[in-house]
């Protein structure tokens, strides 16, 4: 089977910020809490007239700019989102029409904060087995439409933004090795936004009891990605055959500074061998990892032959790890 890889990169946030200190008048909290709980200083949020599809865009016309590929060239677009535009269409062929990749076949993909991974493997799969020669990888989200901006829990964690990357034939030896993916459904009820769909369709009762709201039970999800992050990351490197002590950057979900840092731990690696951006931009679910790596290759700390883990977890729940060499 052909190597596959990373061939471009783009990333996107909005561009109005919200700080802690702005949320500091809109609940009861404050920056000092914000910072130790979670390392979060700041996230960005979409304008009124921005969906996840606008996001998308800009880090996929940045990412293909990267590949120096035209969109007419491009065969598959996956996007992970929690956060589509409408529930159909789907975001990927909203994304399709405005790039005018026509050739392109287009669906999203939901596994939460680990729906970016999810996705690569899905992608990688189809490409390694011969059906498509390149595809557009991309995590989007408009979290700040299903954040209760009354709830302190929650409205901290979470901002906007996209992330993009072009799938291709790379060099043997190079690209993907290894993907480890995971759900346990028995901890749905933990993270979840439990009204507007069939179980519980959109009704003035919905609306009027916030069930369009992302709902969480934060410490429980806290000891569950913990645990997970880890040994995630664990299981991808020793499917690759890769010993830890070789990895150059690790690449996380960027929800919680705390959890990083357990599996920083765990892995024991320095915290120079890992991307943290979750102080400028939050929890962006999806688009966390791709944002993160987006902004790794434009900061020139990957280069040629390094060896990357990108390792996430997130609602349903899901986690997923991924081993790659740059
Ligand atoms: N400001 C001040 N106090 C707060 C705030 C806030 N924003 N939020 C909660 N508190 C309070 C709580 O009410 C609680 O007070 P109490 O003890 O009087 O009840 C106290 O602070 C401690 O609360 P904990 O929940 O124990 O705080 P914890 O240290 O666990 O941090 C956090 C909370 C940051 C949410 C953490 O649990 C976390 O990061 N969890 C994981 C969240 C996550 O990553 N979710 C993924 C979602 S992504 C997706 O799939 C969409």
């Amino acid at each position: 089977m052909k190597a596959v890889g990373i061939i471009g990169t783009g990333m996107y946030v909005p561009e109005r910020i919200l700080t802690n200190h702005d949320l500091e008048k809109m609940v009861d909290t404050n920056d000092e809490w914000i910072v130790t709980r979670t390392g979060i200083r700041e996230r960005h949020i979409a304008a009124e007239n921005q969906a996840t599809s606008d996001l998308a865009h800009e880090a996929a016309v940045r990412a293909l700019e990267s590949a120096k590929l035209k969109p007419e060239d491009v065969e598959l677009i996956i996007v992970a989102t929690i956060t589509p535009d409408m529930f159909f269409p789907s975001t990927a062929c909203i994304l399709q029409d405005r790039l005018g990749a026509r050739r392109a076949a287009a669906f999203d993909l939901s596994a939460a904060c680990s729906g970016f991974i999810y996705s690569l493997a899905t992608a990688v799969s189809m490409l390694k087995s011969g059906m498509y020669r390149n595809a557009l990888v991309v995590g989007a989200e408009c979290l700040s439409r299903i954040t209760d901006y009354t709830d302190r829990n929650t409205c901290i964690l979470f901002g906007d933004g996209a992330g993009a990357v072009v799938l291709g034939e790379v060099p043997e030896g190079r690209g993907f090795l290894s993907f480890e993916l995971g759900a346990d459904g028995s901890g749905g009820p933990l993270l979840n936004i439990a009204g507007g769909g069939s179980r519980l369709p959109a009704s003035a009762d919905t609306v009027e009891s916030k069930a369009h709201y992302i709902r969480m039970a934060g410490n429980e999800v806290f000891k569950f990605a913990v645990r997970i992050m880890g040994s995630a990351a664990e299981e991808a490197l020793r499917k690759a055959g890769i010993d830890k002590k070789d990895v150059d950057l690790l690449v996380p979900h960027q929800a919680n500074i705390r959890i990083i840092q357990a599996a920083l731990g765990r892995l024991e690696l320095p915290e120079e061998k890992c991307m943290i951006n979750l102080d400028r931009y939050g929890n962006a679910s999806a688009a966390s990892i791709p944002i993160a790596l987006a902004e790794a290759v434009e900061q020139g700390r990957v280069r040629e032959g390094d060896c990357l883990v990108l390792v996430g977890f997130g609602g349903g729940l899901t986690w997923g790890a991924s081993v790659l060499i740059w």
